[in-house]
């Protein structure tokens, strides 16, 4: 299978990491995670989420972390070493077991795929989670733009478009379908849907169902 971020792995945290980093903070601050929380990070490239979860328990955190891109975790491998469980896999068919998390999360990378795919991702996400757990997910906003939105909108097109034709037209599909909340299952709560950078983006946090 052909590696998408090969060529780009090495240089995806010198354009995103100041765009990723706050983004990523408030990822971890509305999931609240408690000292031993249990966290898998859905697609999470070059690791910096995981990071930020480590360093708000203070290390406590286990911390997993799929992405089917060998060349994102290797990245991800030199800025975490040991401190996290790293697999190369598809997200449709992860190797984890049933509520095994606390919380999942998946970061700017539902909108490259179909909304079919996305789907089953997150039914996946939703196997390998608790009954009550918290998901958290990141991604394009499709509603209104402020004007700070409007020119996050523009830089997004831009690195979208850098990304790959087939890359750039997975987003444009994702945006016109609706984006995340209709790939959504339908067993989760929206507990609150934070938009963030002018509109740009939003964040999802979802309670799975708890135990009946
Ligand atoms: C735009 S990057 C985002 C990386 C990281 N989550 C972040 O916030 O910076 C999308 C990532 O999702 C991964 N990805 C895309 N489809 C995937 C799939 N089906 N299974 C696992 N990883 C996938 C890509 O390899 C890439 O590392």
């Amino acid at each position: 299978m052909t590696d998408d971020y090969g060529r780009i792995a090495r240089f995806y945290d010198r354009l995103m990491e100041p765009i990723n980093r706050p983004l990523h903070q408030l990822m971890v601050s509305l999931a609240d995670p408690g000292p031993d929380a249990q966290v898998l990070d859905i697609g999470c490239g070059t690791g910096l989420l995981l990071e930020a979860f480590l360093t708000a328990t203070d290390g406590a955190a286990e911390i997993h972390g799929l992405d089917r891109s060998p060349a994102m975790l290797d990245v991800a491998r030199d800025r975490l070493g040991t401190r996290a469980d790293l697999t190369v896999g598809d997200a449709t068919d992860m190797p984890y077991g049933n509520d095994t998390f606390d919380i999942v999360t998946c970061s700017l990378m539902l909108h490259e795929l179909d909304t079919d795919l996305a789907r089953a991702i997150l039914a996946e996400a939703d196997r390998v989670a608790r009954p009550n757990a918290t998901i958290i997910i990141t991604d394009y906003y499709v509603g209104s733009l402020r004007f700070k939105g409007r020119l996050w909108r523009a830089f997004s097109y831009g690195a979208e478009f850098f990304a790959g034709v087939k890359h750039f037209a997975a987003w444009r599909r994702h945006v016109q379908a609706g984006g995340i909340p209709i790939a959504l299952p339908d067993a989760w709560t929206v507990r609150q849907q934070k938009v963030v950078a002018g509109g740009n983006l939003a964040i999802w946090v979802c309670d799975t169902a708890s135990v009946t």
